[in-house]
């Protein structure tokens, strides 16, 4: 498949000059028009409470304050949520978590704002919550019912395994930390309607939670997101509130309304990546083949079901990561607290699937004493054959699991370095190398299988320039540099002939969030159906000005249109426009794409719910400090398969930054709630996210070469998630570090998630107070 310029090339990001020179415009920069008042919230101090009376006079009377909004304000619904019905906007009659707004002050600056909210008397009676899984568990409190996918027999074959082990895990939250947090401006048009700009990645569901809090039809209200300063999954649904307020404060003020989250509110108002807790049981073979998995998972998911729900499902899809078993059960449930509403995160759950899948195979590994790396390979998927299909019945067909391993192996010189490490540790009684492997393989698609659609609008004028829209929104990850390249690729016009529009609901309606990795595949399948749409158009007046009959041979290319037979025959694409709009030919077009052959069926935990599989493969190497714990990333190697990359440099950047935020979540991020449900980390002094001092020195990104995708854009394949994964090789190497600390080598080592210097430290101790010995049955 040969790529038409400039698909494939390593074009910087489009607005790289702009963010270097601070001229790309975020919501936040719009310019404040006159009169805008600024919100501020007014959290209440409760995981749990009954708001029994609320007195607003002191903030009133304070300078500057404007109004102040209470549930009272609102004509339409008094809940932000897109389907669960259970996201109360203003806590009334009850706060469901610590920092549920009870009202908004509006005043002429953020600083009057946030004084007259501090004004705000709020009479609660505190009710008992509900703060761990646990708690939830015992209670009997959950969203939604149990998932599970079951494949084969697994209660048979666990009781007649060989040998058994079983155990559990929890992993903590993550906080998003985008730079940019939470922000939307609403104007009050003169005819009542409203403009919302909002900073999300879901500019349609936040539409429909505007007009349904106002209470006025959906076309009474447009969202634009101009651009996020990053998303990461946690402004896919929980922007929406944001907006809400600023827009039901246009409404009631008639004036322009700004809301713009500090650090510290938004970290303690908004949903994190989700813990859970998991216990599992695994049957297995001498060799460390899995025989059969049980796994049953809870997540925490905070006060409101939000996408809890659907993450969960993808952890369950996850829970094998690359690994193949005959038999599998799992079952997922998430329980309802008094917490933040948990919510996506880049992984979207898979990472806690695919990281009980990690732990499971390393304990089967160290319990017959085998090298995990061999378990692992050992237990992957292949491609062809009984050992192909997924506990949902679904074939790992040109996955490139095993090329992405293999690949790996050689570019990191893996065998070389463990006989240095060892040296290194039998030269180290307090300091020890280690080096891990571990596989991704990720599924691309929404679960949900009709979200996986989208629609553009592309715009001619005149002079042959072109104007793109499309449902697609930007955070960072280059979404919009990609469908630029595709639609200059296939009109054959210069890049710097286009523009790409701020997203917006005026142009492309009832869009699905930019989210699932799928971004480009969905959107840039849709520019391009509505380039090939003008595309024909064209060729069609072309070929009457060339006199030629088959419009379909022309070629588009660098701004020209010719016929391949008579190359010396050219025409500019500028004046074939012109000829079309003389002819009456409308220079505008739409596209809309579908992913094909999507089907699944929850009922029976049976189909095809992803269009294909993005692997990788990452081998990591640490040194730990038997003294602090802390530790040092000394080199990472990764090896990931995103197709024929429809930007080799943003594919790059993509892969380096997801590796970091996953490095994060597993070793340093520790999200923390105290015992009255507030949560405590909420600022970068407490919550520590990498820094550019914890990216490895020697950080090599390939890509596995020869592995265009077909059916899938340019051959592309999704990168903005897989990568995060890849840092679970980090945890395992880690994980062998610790086990270097003991001469015999320990039969298990029980490391937290996140692998905090404490947590580490905590696990060198277990190892070398005892050896740890498994429940092995038959050993
Ligand atoms: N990269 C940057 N720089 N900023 C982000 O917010 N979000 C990630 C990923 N990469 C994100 C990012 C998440 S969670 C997803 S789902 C994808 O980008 C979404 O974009 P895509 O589908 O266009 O890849
Ligand atoms: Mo990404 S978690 O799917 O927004």
């Amino acid at each position: 498949m040969s790529l038409p310029d400039p698909i494939g090339r390593a074009l910087p990001h489009e607005s790289a000059r702009a963010h270097v020179q601070g001229s790309a415009r975020y919501t936040a920069d719009l310019p404040d028009l006159a009169g805008t008042l600024h919100a501020a919230p007014v959290c209440a101090p409760h995981a749990r409470a009954r708001l029994v009376a609320l007195d607003v006079s002191a903030a009133l009377a304070h300078p500057g304050v404007a109004t102040v909004l209470t549930a009272a304000d609102v004509p339409g619904v008094n809940d932000s949520s897109a389907h669960g019905g259970d996201e109360p906007l203003f806590a009334d009659p009850e706060v469901l978590y610590w920092g549920h707004a009870v009202a908004w002050v509006l005043a002429e600056s953020e600083a009057a704002a946030r004084a007259g909210a501090a004004l705000v008397r709020a009479t609660c009676e505190p009710l008992p919550a509900l703060l761990s899984i646990e708690a939830a568990i015992a209670a009997g409190s959950f969203h939604g019912p149990e998932q599970r996918l079951r494949w084969g027999d697994p209660e048979a074959a666990l009781a007649r395994a060989p040998h058994r082990l079983e155990g559990e895990l929890f992993v903590g939250a993550q906080d998003h930390f985008y730079l940019e947090t939470h922000t939307a401006y609403a104007l009050l048009e003169p005819d009542h309607t409203l403009h919302v700009y909002s900073s999300t990645q879901h500019p349609s569901e936040t539409q429909g939670v505007v007009a349904q809090v106002l209470g006025v039809p959906a076309n009474r209200v447009t969202v634009t997101c101009l651009r996020m300063g990053g998303g990461f999954g946690g402004k896919e649904s929980q922007g929406a509130p944001y907006a809400a307020v600023a827009a039901l404060g246009a409404l009631k003020t008639g004036r322009p309304v700004r809301v713009r989250l500090r650090r510290s509110d938004d970290m303690v108002m908004t949903g994190k990546r989700h813990p859970f807790w998991g216990r599992y049981e695994v049957g297995f073979h001498p060799d460390g083949t899995l025989g059969a998995v049980v796994l049953e998972l809870f997540s925490d998911g905070g006060f409101s079901s939000d996408l809890s729900l659907p993450v969960m499902g993808r952890a369950l899809f996850h829970a094998d990561n690359a690994y193949y078993a005959p038999h599998r059960l799992v079952r997922g449930r998430v329980c309802k607290t008094h917490k933040t509403s948990q919510t996506a995160f880049r992984g979207f759950g898979g990472p806690q699937g695919m990281l009980f899948a990690e732990e499971i195979i390393d304990r089967v590994a160290r319990s017959l004493g085998l090298p995990p790396d061999a378990v692992r390979a050992r237990n992957l998927y292949c491609a062809a054959g009984a050992r192909a299909t997924t506990h949902y019945g679904q074939l790992i067909l040109d996955s490139h699991l095993e090329r992405v391993w293999h690949e790996v192996l050689s570019r990191a010189d893996v065998a070389r370095r463990r006989a240095e490490l060892a040296a290194f540790n039998a030269a180290h009684p307090h300091c020890k190398r280690a080096l891990a492997v571990t596989p991704v393989k990720f599924g691309i698609s929404f679960t949900k299988t009709p979200m996986n659609q989208a629609g553009a609008l592309v715009l001619i004028y005149l002079d042959g320039s072109v104007q793109l829209n499309h449902g697609g929104t930007e955070m960072g990850q280059g979404l919009l540099t990609k469908t630029l390249q595709v639609a200059a690729a296939t009109l054959g016009v210069p890049l710097e002939r286009l523009r790409v529009m701020p997203t917006a609901t005026d142009k492309v309606p009832n869009t699905s969030p930019t989210a699932a990795s799928s971004g480009s595949d969905l959107n840039g399948q849709a520019v391009k159906a509505a380039c090939e749409t003008l595309k024909g158009r064209l060729a069609g007046v072309a070929a009457k000005l060339l006199g030629l009959s088959a419009p379909e041979v022309l070629r588009f290319e660098g701004g020209e249109i010719f016929c391949p037979y008579q190359p010396q025959r050219r025409l500019l694409f500028t004046d074939v426009v012109r000829q079309a709009y003389l002819e009456q030919v409308p220079l505008f077009a739409t596209g809309y794409y579908r992913t094909p052959n999507l089907h699944f069926d929850p009922a029976t935990g049976r189909g095809r719910p992803f269009h294909y599989f993005a692997c990788g493969a990452a081998a990591s190497e640490v040194e730990v400090d038997g003294f602090t714990g802390a530790f040092k990333l000394r080199r990472v190697d990764i090896v990931q398969d995103v197709g024929a990359p429809l930007n080799p440099l943003i594919d790059r950047g993509q892969i380096e930054g997801g590796f970091v935020q996953g490095l994060g979540w597993l070793t340093m991020e520790e999200a923390l709630w105290d015992a009255a449900g507030r949560f405590v980390t909420n600022a970068p002094s407490t919550y520590k996210i990498p820094t550019i001092a914890d990216v490895p020195e020697a950080f090599h990104v390939a890509f596995l070469p020869d592995a265009a995708t077909p059916g899938v854009i340019g051959g592309s394949k999704a990168v903005g998630e897989p990568p995060l994964m890849l840092a679970l090789s980090v945890r395992e190497a880690l994980r062998e570090a610790v086990a270097a600390f003991t001469e015999a080598p320990p039969r298990r080592v029980e490391l937290a998630a996140p692998a905090t210097p404490e947590a580490i430290l905590w696990a060198i101790e277990r190892v070398r107070a005892e050896p740890v010995r498994d429940l092995v049955s038959g050993d």
